[in-house]
C-alpha cells in the first residue's frame, strides 16, 4: 500500500522503517527535506516531499506531527489530497510548557480532543487514532516479556479502523476498538500516563495492556453483563524484556 506520512520527527521515521520492512511504500512529507538527508541514506526506499506531495501518494495517511501544528500540516496537505482517506492519527495535544511533576499539560479538556477537532475541520477524511500513547522505540515489533501490548485506537469509520487495525497488528501489537471519534479524549491522555515514567524516572520501556476476563468475577457489580459484553476488564503496564 502507498503510505503518505505526515512529518518528518521520531514517530514518523520510526512509522516509516515499519511500513518499509512490511513491503508497503512510503512518501514522508515535511516542510525541511533537506534534514532527511541521512536518514534517507539509511532508507533509500523512501520517498521525501511535501506535505501535499506525501498526501496525494498515501492511499492511508498518517499524521505523526506536532499537536499544535496539525491542522496547519493538514492544510499544507489539502483537503482534496485526504478526502475519503483513512488518516492514522498519532498526535497528542502537548502544550509548549514543561511536565508538572512529570506530567505533561495538553492544550484540550476532558470534554475536548484533538482528533474530534482534526475530523470536524476535515470532514470528508476518516480520522482514527492510533500509536499516539506508547514511544517512538516501542512502535514496530515491540518485544514484551508479558505477550503483545495493546493497541487503543477509535473512529467514526468502521472500515478506516479496520485498516489501521491491521497496521497495528501487522506491527505486532494487539488491537482495542474503544469506539468514536470521541474516546480520543480518553486515548489522547494515556501519552500523558505513558510519559510519567520516563519524566520523572528515565523509564520509557512500557507499553499498556488491556487484561480480559472470561467468565463472570465474584463480587464484581454487572459482571454477568460487562461478561456478555466480551468480559470484565483490567489494565496492566507491561516492561520491556
Ligand atoms: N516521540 C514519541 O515517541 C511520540 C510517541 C507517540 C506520539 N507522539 C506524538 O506524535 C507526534 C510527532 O511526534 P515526534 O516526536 O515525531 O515529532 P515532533 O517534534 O512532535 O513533530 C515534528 C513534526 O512536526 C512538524 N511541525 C512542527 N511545527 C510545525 C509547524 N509550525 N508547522 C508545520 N509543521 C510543524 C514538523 O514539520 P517539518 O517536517 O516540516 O519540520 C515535523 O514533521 C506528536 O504529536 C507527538 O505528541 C510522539
Amino acid at each position: 500500500m502507498n503510505i503518505g506520512m505526515l512529518g518528518s520527527g521520531e514517530v514518523a521515521k520510526a512509522l516509516s522503517r515499519g511500513f518499509l520492512k512490511y513491503n508497503h511504500s512510503v512518501m514522508l512529507g515535511t516542510r525541511h527535506p533537506e534534514k532527511l538527508g541521512e536518514w534517507s541514506s539509511m532508507n533509500p526506499d523512501a520517498k521525501i516531499g511535501s506535505f501535499a506531495d506525501a498526501a496525494a501518494f498515501g492511499e492511508l495517511i498518517i499524521l505523526a506531527v506536532k499537536g499544535s501544528a496539525a491542522s496547519a500540516v493538514l492544510h499544507s496537505a489539502g483537503a482534496a489530497n485526504l478526502k475519503g482517506k483513512t488518516v492514522m492519527d498519532a498526535t497528542n495535544p502537548i502544550a509548549d510548557v514543561p511536565p508538572v511533576n512529570g506530567v505533561l499539560k495538553f492544550t484540550t479538556n476532558l470534554e475536548q480532543s484533538l482528533m474530534e477537532a482534526l475530523q470536524k475541520e476535515f470532514p470528508e477524511a476518516r480520522f482514527v487514532k492510533a500509536f499516539n500513547c506508547v514511544g517512538h522505540a516501542c512502535m514496530v515489533d515491540p518485544k514484551f516479556k508479558d505477550g503483545k501490548p495493546t493497541m487503543f485506537i477509535c473512529g467514526n469509520d468502521a472500515p478506516a479502523k479496520r485498516s489501521v487495525g491491521k497496521v497495528a497488528e501487522q506491527f505486532g501489537w494487539e488491537v482495542a476498538d474503544m469506539g468514536g471519534a470521541e474516546s480520543a479524549r480518553a486515548i489522547e491522555p494515556l501519552s500523558m500516563l505513558w510519559c510519567i515514567p520516563g519524566f520523572q524516572r528515565n523509564d520509557w520501556n512500557h507499553a499498556f495492556k488491556l487484561l480480559k476476563q472470561p467468565a463472570p468475577m465474584p463480587n464484581f457489580p454487572n459482571s454477568g453483563e460487562a461478561a456478555q459484553r466480551g468480559g470484565p476488564t483490567a489494565f496492566q503496564w507491561i516492561k520491556l524484556w
